[in-house]
């Protein structure tokens, strides 16, 4: 049996989403970044987005920073606040995230890193967890240097993304980068990068020897893709509904409606009709206006 996992996806992995990609046979949840230092600081917003439901679990909670007693003291909370374990991005390539040496940038900070991890180590009972990348550029491709250690920090398992950071999302995912991690070390190693279905994530683990595998962009518009059995059209308007229904239920307003709006143009991608009514979708003024636009083309 494939152990398939949702990736995290800041302002997707939310709570209705993560929930759906369970309810279709997602393994391990995680839930989108979350910045430590506004955690620590007590922001509203990023408090919010620690609710979770007891269906959820198990459920990592990531944290994006890099000053040890801000992680360390983030992880407590995210612990406190019920997180089966906690991981750290080291992937992130956004530019204004790692400008802060945030993300991505501790891949080239190993002695920051090994300082972060030390600490959040310290400061947590449940397992420690990274995400990291196949190095920052093409000149440094340390992937095997940071898993190495990782471990030696206590770390219980490594999510690779085989990218650089200066590759962002182009080219191929590297996956000879995630076999080279696994033979590195002796904890878990989940590949990551460029899996669109079944036979991509079985090739992975052939390929790799990765102990689960990691699915992002794939999962959008298409949770179903951690289902065993492909579901047919009546059964996946039913998970479209209560992802929908979950949304609602669980976002304030505001939010709830830009949510529906980016997954349900997802949903209909592929749908006769989806390009031409994309404006009509994003312009529409309430749930019931986005949902019907929706429901017009499935
Ligand atoms: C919209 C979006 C948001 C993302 N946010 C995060 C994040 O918060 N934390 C993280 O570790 N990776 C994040 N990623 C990277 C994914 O977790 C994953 O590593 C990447 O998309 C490659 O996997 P895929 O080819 O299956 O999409 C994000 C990716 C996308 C597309």
């Amino acid at each position: 049996m494939l152990d398939l996992r949702l990736a995290p996806m800041a302002g997707v992995s939310n709570l209705p989403f993560r929930l759906v990609a369970r309810e279709c046979g997602a393994g391990l949840l995680t839930s989108e970044e979350v910045d430590a230092r506004a955690l620590v600081q007590g922001n509203a917003g990023t408090r919010a987005m620690l609710r979770h439901l007891p269906a959820e679990r198990p459920l990592a909670m990531q944290l994006l920073g890099s000053e040890p007693e801000v992680l360390a003291e983030a992880a407590r909370i995210l612990e406190a606040e019920g997180a089966d374990g906690v991981d750290l991005n080291m992937g992130c390539p956004v530019p204004k995230i790692v400008a802060k040496g945030h993300g991505a940038a501790l891949m080239r900070d190993p002695l920051g890193a090994a300082r972060a991890l030390r600490a959040m180590r310290k400061a947590v009972g449940v397992p420690l967890t990274i995400k990291i990348r196949g190095g920052w550029d093409e000149r440094t491709l340390n992937a095997v240097a940071i898993a190495r250690l990782a471990e030696d920090e206590g770390v219980s398992a490594i999510t690779v993304h085989p990218r650089t950071r200066s590759q962002q999302y182009t080219g191929r995912a590297p996956w000879e980068v995630i076999a080279s991690v696994v033979d590195a070390v002796a904890i878990p190693v989940i590949g990551n990068g460029d899996v669109g279905s079944h036979a991509d994530a079985a090739a992975m683990r052939t390929a790799t020897g990765c102990a689960a595998v990691m699915i992002g962009r794939a999962a959008l518009g298409r949770p179903w893709i951690f289902a065993t059995d492909a579901p047919e059209r009546e059964a996946r308007a039913a998970i479209v509904r209560r992802h929908c229904d979950l949304i609602q239920g669980h976002l304030p307003e505001r939010i709830a409606l830009v949510q529906l709006k980016k997954h349900l143009a997802w949903y209909s991608t592929g749908l006769p009709g989806a390009a031409l009514a994309r404006p009509r979708l994003f312009q529409a003024r309430n749930a019931s206006e986005v949902k019907a636009v929706f429901w017009g083309l499935w």
